[in-house]
C-alpha cells in the first residue's frame, strides 16, 4: 500500500516499515542485548527498558538529546525517568560535579553540602519542616509509610489504584490491572492485606477511613503514573480535609512531580500541604537520590533520645549507605537553585502543550480526539479509542495496550525515544524539537494505521 500523506509531508518508507528499519539498523544495539541476555534477566536493568527485539543502547547525551552506540541521534522524552528537568548534563550541574569529585565522593561522615540542599528542600517544599535524604523514590515512599505506621500506631494504609509508588513490598498492591494481583509475586500475603486500594472516589476514602485503622493515604497528586489516570484539584482538597478530621497521615508521592510541576511541587502549585512528602528524580538534579519530608512532630520519630526505651523500640532507624552523598548533593543544589528562581516551569510547561495540541491534531485524522493529555510537563498518549470514547475519557482507567511498544519503534525510527506513551519536556528541549516530534508521531499512527493495528 503507497504510504499515506499527513498534514505536513509524506510519511517516509523506514516509518511504514518500522519494525524492520528498528531491527536491522541497529546491530550495535542488537549485539550488546544479546551479550546483556547473559548477564541480566531478559538483558535489562529496569522494566520498562524492556522492548522486543533488542532495546536502544545509549551512549552519549547532551541536552534535549541522547545517541545510541550505532549513532542514531533521539530526541528524549524519558529525560533520565524524569529526573531531568534541566536536560542531559546542564552546565552548572557538570561544573558542580566536576568541581566535588576531586574533593571526594564519599565522606562517611556529615558534611556542609547536605545542609545547603536541604535547606533548599524547606525553602521550596511547602510541607517541609524536616528532611531526611534517602538513596531512591522506592526508598523514600518505604520510609514514609513507616513514619506513618510508627507516628499513628496504625498498620492500614489507603492507596490508590494505578498509583506507582516504588517497588518495596506494600507498594506492589495494586498498580496495574488486575488490581487484585500484586506487580510481583514474592510478597507476604500478610503485607498486602495491610493495604486498603481503592478508586480515587472521596466517598470510597471517607468509608475506608471510618474503621479509624488507617495510618496514611498516599497519593500521586497529579493521578496515577504521574497523571495517566488524572486527578481533579478538589479531590486532593478533599483527601485532606478527610484525613486531617480522622488524624490520618496524608502523604504525597512528589518523587516525579515534586520541583517538576512548579518549585513547591503540586503541593505549592495547588495550595495543599500533606503531612509528608516522598521526593527524588528532580531532586538531585539526575544523579541518585531521594528525600522523605514533613511536619516536624513526624519527622523527629527519626531523632535520637535519651528517654528510656527511645532509642530501641521507639525511633525508626535509618542508616544507609549513601544518603546524602555529596554527589547527589552538589548536583541537587545546582538544579534546585535554577528551579528556584521559577523560569524552567512557565517554559517546559508550554512546550508540552503545545506538543499535546499538535498530537491531538493528529490523532483526530484517525478519530483519535483526546489521545494527548496530561498535566504541566507531562504528556500522555493513548491509542485507545474505546477509552477514548468512553465517559471521562482514559482518565479512570489504565490500559497496557500492545501498541503502545509498535508506537515506541515507530518513534524511535524517526529519532524520538518516548517514555511509555509519552513523556516529560525539559528546559533543553525547544519548539523545532516539539514539531519533529509531532511529525514523527503523525507519520507513526499513519504506519499503524496502514498496519491495521489502530
Ligand atoms: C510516583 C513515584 N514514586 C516512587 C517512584 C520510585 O522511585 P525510584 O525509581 O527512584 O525508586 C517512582 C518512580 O518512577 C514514581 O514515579
Amino acid at each position: 500500500m503507497a504510504a499515506p500523506t499527513t498534514a505536513s509531508s509524506t510519511v517516509p518508507s523506514e516509518v511504514m516499515d518500522y519494525e524492520r528499519t528498528y531491527a536491522e539498523t541497529r546491530p550495535g544495539s542488537q549485539r550488546l542485548y544479546e551479550e546483556a541476555t547473559g548477564v541480566f534477566p531478559s538483558g535489562v536493568t529496569h522494566d520498562n527498558r524492556y522492548l522486543q527485539p533488542f532495546p536502544v543502547y545509549c551512549n552519549r547525551a547532551a541536552g534535549a538529546y541522547k545517541w545510541d552506540v550505532d549513532g542514531h541521534r533521539y530526541i528524549d522524552y524519558l529525560v533520565g525517568h524524569g529526573a531531568l528537568l534541566l536536560g542531559h548534563s546542564h552546565p552548572d550541574v557538570v561544573r558542580a560535579l566536576a568541581e566535588q569529585l576531586p574533593r571526594g565522593t564519599h565522606y562517611g561522615a556529615s558534611h556542609e553540602l547536605e545542609i545547603r540542599w536541604g535547606q533548599l528542600v524547606q525553602r521550596l517544599i511547602p510541607s517541609a519542616g524536616r528532611v531526611k535524604f534517602v538513596a531512591s523514590g522506592t526508598e523514600a515512599t518505604h520510609l514514609a509509610v513507616r513514619l506513618a505506621r510508627s507516628f499513628t500506631g496504625k498498620d492500614v494504609i489507603v492507596k490508590f489504584e494505578g498509583h506507582f509508588h516504588g517497588w518495596h513490598d506494600s507498594m506492589t498492591a495494586a498498580v496495574e490491572p488486575p488490581y487484585d494481583v500484586p506487580s510481583s509475586s514474592g510478597v507476604p500475603s500478610n503485607v498486602l492485606a495491610t493495604m486498603r486500594v481503592l478508586p480515587a472516589d472521596l466517598e470510597r476514602v471517607q468509608q475506608a477511613l471510618e474503621p479509624g485503622d488507617v495510618a496514611a493515604v498516599i497519593v500521586e497528586p497529579t493521578g496515577a503514573s504521574w497523571g495517566s489516570m488524572p486527578l481533579e484539584q478538589s479531590f486532593l482538597h478533599g483527601l485532606r480535609r478527610l484525613t486531617q478530621e480522622r488524624g490520618v497521615l496524608l502523604i504525597f508521592d512528589e518523587v516525579i512531580t515534586g520541583f517538576r510541576c512548579a518549585p513547591g511541587g503540586v503541593q505549592g502549585a495547588f495550595g495543599i500541604t500533606p503531612d509528608l512528602t516522598t521526593l527524588a528524580k528532580v531532586l538531585a538534579g539526575g544523579l541518585p537520590g531521594g528525600a522523605v519530608t514533613g511536619r516536624v512532630d513526624v519527622m523527629d520519630i527519626l531523632r535520637f533520645g535519651d528517654e528510656p526505651g527511645w532509642n530501641r523500640g521507639g525511633r525508626i532507624a535509618h542508616p544507609g549507605t549513601f544518603n546524602a552523598n555529596p554527589l547527589s548533593a552538589v548536583a541537587g543544589i545546582a538544579c534546585l537553585e535554577i528551579v528556584a528562581k521559577g523560569e524552567v516551569h512557565p517554559y517546559v510547561n508550554r512546550l508540552a502543550e503545545r506538543l499535546r495540541a499538535g498530537c491531538n491534531a493528529a490523532g483526530a485524522r484517525y478519530g483519535l480526539q483526546g489521545c494527548a493529555y496530561g498535566t504541566f510537563s507531562m504528556v500522555h498518549l493513548t491509542l485507545d479509542r474505546t477509552l477514548l470514547q468512553a465517559q471521562g475519557g482514559p482518565r479512570y482507567v489504565k490500559s497496557k495496550d500492545g501498541r503502545i511498544a509498535k508506537l515506541r519503534k515507530a518513534m524511535l525510527v524517526q529519532g524520538v525515544d518516548l517514555m511509555g506513551a509519552g513523556g516529560m519536556l525539559s528546559l533543553a528541549h525547544t519548539d523545532e524539537d516539539v514539531d519533529l516530534t509531532i511529525e514523527a508521531f503523525a507519520n507513526a499512527l499513519a504506519a499503524l494505521d496502514a498496519e491495521g493495528v489502530l
